[in-house]
C-alpha cells in the first residue's frame, strides 16, 4: 500500500498524533508499509497484531509526559510474553543528568512487576522523525530484555521495527564480563 503524505508545511506541531488534523491520520493507518529502506523492516498488521495497541500505549504515555527542562516528550511501552504492556514517559530532574528516559522506566516497571520475558518495545516522541532509544537504554534493554523488537513511530504514523541487536551490535554483556581466563580478584562465578 502506498499513501501520499501531506507536505511538511501542512504538518502540525504538538497535541496528540491521533487528534491533530494537520498530521497524517495515523488512526486510520496505524501501521504502514510504504517505505523501502535498506536495513529497515516495516511491520504490517498481518505480521504482529499487537503492535497498534503497543504503539497506542506509548502514545498515551507521551501525552502524559511533562518534561520541565527539555520540553521533549517521549512515551515508551514494553510488551512481555504474556501480552501485558508496561508504559512510561520520560521524567526530568533539575539536576539534568538525573533525568530518566521513558524506555528505561517502562522496562523497570515491568522488571519490578516480576516480568522477565520480553517481546517488543514501542517508542514515540514529539519529534517528527523516529525516536530511537539512546545508547544507555539500548545497553540496559539488551541486558534485561534481550534481543527484542524496537518499534518506532514517527509523527506521520509510519512505523518501523528493528531488532535491538542491530541498534547495539557487538554488545557488552555479562557473558563478556565472565569471559576471563583468570579473575584478578580471585572471584568465582
Ligand atoms: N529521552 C527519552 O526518554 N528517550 C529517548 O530515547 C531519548 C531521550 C528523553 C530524555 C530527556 O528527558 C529528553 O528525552 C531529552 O533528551
Amino acid at each position: 500500500m502506498r499513501v501520499q503524505l501531506p507536505p511538511c508545511s501542512q504538518r502540525g506541531h504538538g497535541g496528540s498524533l491521533f487528534e491533530d488534523p494537520y498530521v497524517f491520520n495515523a488512526a486510520h493507518y496505524p501501521i504502514l508499509d510504504l517505505i523501502e529502506t535498506h536495513g529497515y523492516i516495516f511491520s504490517t498488521m498481518s505480521i504482529n497484531k499487537s503492535v497498534p495497541a503497543l504503539v497506542e500505549a506509548a502514545e498515551k504515555a507521551r501525552e502524559q509526559s511533562n518534561p520541565r527542562f527539555s520540553h521533549f516528550r517521549v512515551g515508551a511501552a514494553i510488551e512481555v510474553e504474556s501480552g501485558e504492556i508496561y508504559s512510561a514517559f520520560n521524567i526530568e530532574s533539575s539536576s539534568y543528568g538525573l533525568s530518566m528516559c521513558a524506555e528505561r522506566i517502562a522496562l523497570w516497571k515491568a522488571v519490578t512487576a516480576g516480568e522477565s520475558k520480553f517481546r517488543e518495545i514501542a517508542i514515540v516522541s514529539d519529534a517528527f522523525d523516529f525516536c530511537p532509544p539512546c545508547g544507555a537504554c539500548r545497553q540496559v534493554l539488551y541486558e534485561l530484555a534481550g534481543d527484542i523488537d524496537v518499534c518506532m513511530r514517527n509523527r506521520n504514523g509510519i512505523v518501523k521495527k528493528k531488532k535491538l541487536s542491530s541498534l547495539l551490535p557487538e554488545a557488552f554483556t555479562v557473558k563478556t564480563l565472565h569471559d576471563v581466563q583468570e579473575d584478578p580478584f580471585g572471584r568465582r562465578d
